[in-house]
């Protein structure tokens, strides 16, 4: 398979020194990504600022913004059977960029505006065989949350999860796996495990496609 992966957080700037982001680290992102390469997938990954070495075989591009993001995931899209958008693509950007570095003040405020949802433009432009995994990081309702999002998203399948696991890689914690068919998997397991198990979930819906 051809797999795009996102990884990452993004960062909306505010001016040249300042910007919008969240503590995502691109962990999962990169554990998928060296997973699929071991097993014999192509394996493309676009990653927001994160600190992770740069991995064998493994192309990667640096975006820093949403819409940086948006246009290489718009790009690559149409060449891979797999896109696992792991990203903490952050929802807001500045309505503005100040070029200059803006001046303290006491009380002033800032304008944000709605970046677009990357998986919402591209799953309209999904072929019959492509294969869309989006993720959910709820703080309450979790599934109820995750199935709304797998179906405005358009999605394959969402991994959802509570937002109390939200950094730490060796814990155990509650997944839940949820499918465009209705099906729900519940898993309880680290993010390494999460990887293989994710990689098994979408080599199973990709085969049952090309039959
Ligand atoms: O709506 P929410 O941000 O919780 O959805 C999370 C999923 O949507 C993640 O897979 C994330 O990568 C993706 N996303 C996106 N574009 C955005 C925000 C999130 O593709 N602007």
């Amino acid at each position: 398979m051809k797999i795009l992966i996102t990884a990452g957080p993004t960062r909306e700037y505010i001016d040249p020194v300042r910007f919008i982001s969240n503590p995502a680290t691109g962990t999962l992102g990169f554990m998928i990504a060296k997973k699929a390469k071991k097993k014999g997938h192509d394996v493309i990954v676009i990653a927001g600022p994160c600190e992770i070495p740069p991995l064998k075989g493994i192309k990667v591009f640096s975006v820093e913004s949403a819409l940086e993001m948006q246009d290489r995931v718009e790009r690559y899209f149409p060449l891979v059977d797999v896109l696992i958008m792991t990203a903490a693509v952050s929802d807001w950007r500045p309505a503005r960029m100040y070029k200059q570095k803006i001046k303290i003040k006491r009380n002033w405020k800032l304008n944000l505006i709605a970046n677009p949802d990357i998986l919402k433009t591209v799953s309209r432009r999904k072929n019959r065989n492509q294969i869309i995994v989006g993720f959910a990081l709820e703080s309450e309702n979790i599934l109820e949350n995750a199935r709304k999002k797998l179906k405005k998203k358009r999605l394959d399948l969402i991994v959802a999860n509570s937002i109390s696991n939200f950094g730490n890689t060796s814990k155990k914690t509650d997944i839940f796996f949820l499918f465009s068919d209705g099906t729900t998997k519940k898993v309880f397991c680290t993010k390494a495990r999460l990887a293989s198990l994710l990689l098994g979930e979408i080599e199973k819906l990709v085969s049952r496609k090309q039959h």
